[in-house]
């Protein structure tokens, strides 16, 4: 972790970096997922770049503690970029295996001349106090634990708090469930379903198996939404968001007819690539899914819908501070007019999953009571017990899944997922 300490200059390439990632990933909603794939970024040396991404991802997943210890030194709010050197420094120093003196020597260097004695002093004033407590009620953005706490009670919310500080392993599916011998490849352990956990870091690309597409990077919660469609080969499928293309690979790796949508022609490019590394196929089709004009229905249907992300966050720390509480009515208009969509490209006895990574019931639980109240001829079909390989602590006595990031040994991302059927016809 320390290659950027070897020579001063290459030490301190590492740290702009990492104020520049940081700074993306404060200043709007998908900025960090933008610096990560720019250009000036990925022409930085593999170790620059591991490091500069350790120490943001460190910083996001404790900003709560961080500013609370900041807040209560600094007399007013310094200029920028002095916070967010500090929350670097200290991160690196308290989280990662960075040498004090080389946090703090190099935050100082980065500074703008004006404010190195105040960097500095604070710097060194917290550093002596130790590491701030990560305690649950910290971690969470106190308007988003409120939400929480008022959706989940009082254990549960401060138990999906505490998974904020946590670095998640890494998930893969199998393209062939019954692939065996991947698990051993990746030394991963294997979660059931065609679904492997493993400790391993950096370029997944170089990993066994990648090239010859036999997996793919999804989260064991986000494997969820498609296999409780159950499909069948054969059967017809639309995924309405598609992008970047987890679920549409195992809705065509199950042997189903796939038709994949997204909006972005952009993000659609890469579940055209997804598709072509694992060698399946679908049809797709870069288009608003809710004015998509094909009059097609499909035995099954998914709606992963553009949501607030809020369940991601531990691989997505920054969305939890990016989010705005007028985010979750503005997108519960989007997920409902989708969700319509949706049902009308459902044939009759058919099926629709509705997914979103979400944790704030609006994006979840009321999107379905409001789509049933207004399509009788859609009825819940209930999710069993441990269906799918699904948390036994996620179903909710609806019979819809509700699962938040410590239902899971390990975690797994907030989600919720219903399964509707349309009635047969007459
Ligand atoms: C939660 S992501 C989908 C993730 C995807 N199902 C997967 O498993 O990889 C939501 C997607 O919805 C897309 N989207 C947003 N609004 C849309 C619309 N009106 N029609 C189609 N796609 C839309 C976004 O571009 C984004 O790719």
């Amino acid at each position: 972790m320390n290659a950027a300490d070897s020579a001063p200059n290459a030490a301190l390439v590492a740290r702009q970096a990492a104020l520049t990632l940081l700074q993306a990933a404060l200043g709007r909603r998908g900025g960090l997922d933008e610096a990560l794939s720019a250009g000036r970024y990925l022409s930085l040396s593999p170790q620059d770049r591991g490091f500069a991404r350790a120490v943001v991802m460190a910083t996001l997943r404790r900003l709560g503690p961080i500013d609370r210890a900041l807040d209560a030194r600094l007399k007013r709010e310094p200029p920028p970029p002095a916070r967010d050197l500090l929350r670097l420094g200290l991160a690196q120093a308290f989280w990662l295996d960075t040498p004090a003196f080389a946090a703090v020597d190099t935050t100082v260097s980065l500074a703008p001349k004006p404010l190195r004695g105040l960097v500095n002093a604070v710097l060194r004033a917290i550093l002596r106090e130790g590491p701030p407590a990560e305690s649950p009620e910290l971690l969470a953005p106190p308007w988003l634990l409120a939400r929480w706490r008022a959706a989940f009670g009082e254990g549960e919310a401060l138990a999906v708090a505490a998974r904020i500080a946590v670095e998640p392993a890494t998930d893969l599916t199998l393209r062939d469930p019954a692939d065996a011998a991947m698990a051993e490849a990746v030394e991963a352990e294997a979660l059931g379903e065609g679904s492997l956990r493993l400790v391993r870091r950096g370029d997944v690309a170089t990993w066994p198996g990648y090239d010859e597409g036999r997996w793919w990077v999804q989260d064991r919660a986000a494997a969820l939404p498609a296999r409780l469609l159950h499909v069948r080969p054969g059967e017809t499928a639309l995924d309405l968001c598609a992008a970047p293309g987890g679920k549409t690979l195992q809705l065509a790796a199950a042997g189903a007819v796939v038709t994949a949508l997204d909006q972005s022609a952009g993000r659609l490019r890469r579940v055209t690539a997804a598709l072509a590394r694992t060698g399946l196929s679908a049809e797709t089709h870069a288009v608003d899914a809710g004015a998509w004009p094909d009059a097609r229905e499909f035995d099954a249907v998914l709606l992963d819908a553009p949501c607030t992300s809020t369940g991601t966050f531990r691989r997505h720390p920054d969305v939890l501070w990016n989010a705005r509480p007028g985010d979750i009515p503005a997108l519960a208009q989007v997920q409902a007019r989708l969700l319509s969509s949706a049902a009308a490209r459902v044939k009759a006895g058919g099926r629709l999953v509705y997914s979103v990574c979400s944790l704030e019931p609006e994006e979840g639980e009321a999107q379905v009571r409001g789509f049933l109240a207004a399509h009788p001829g859609f009825a819940l079909d209930m999710v069993e017990a441990g269906e799918a390989g699904s948390p036994a602590a996620s179903l909710a006595g609806e019979g819809w899944l509700r699962i938040l990031p410590h239902h899971a040994e390990g975690g797994l991302d907030g989600f919720f997922i219903a399964r509707l059927r349309r009635a047969k016809a007459q």
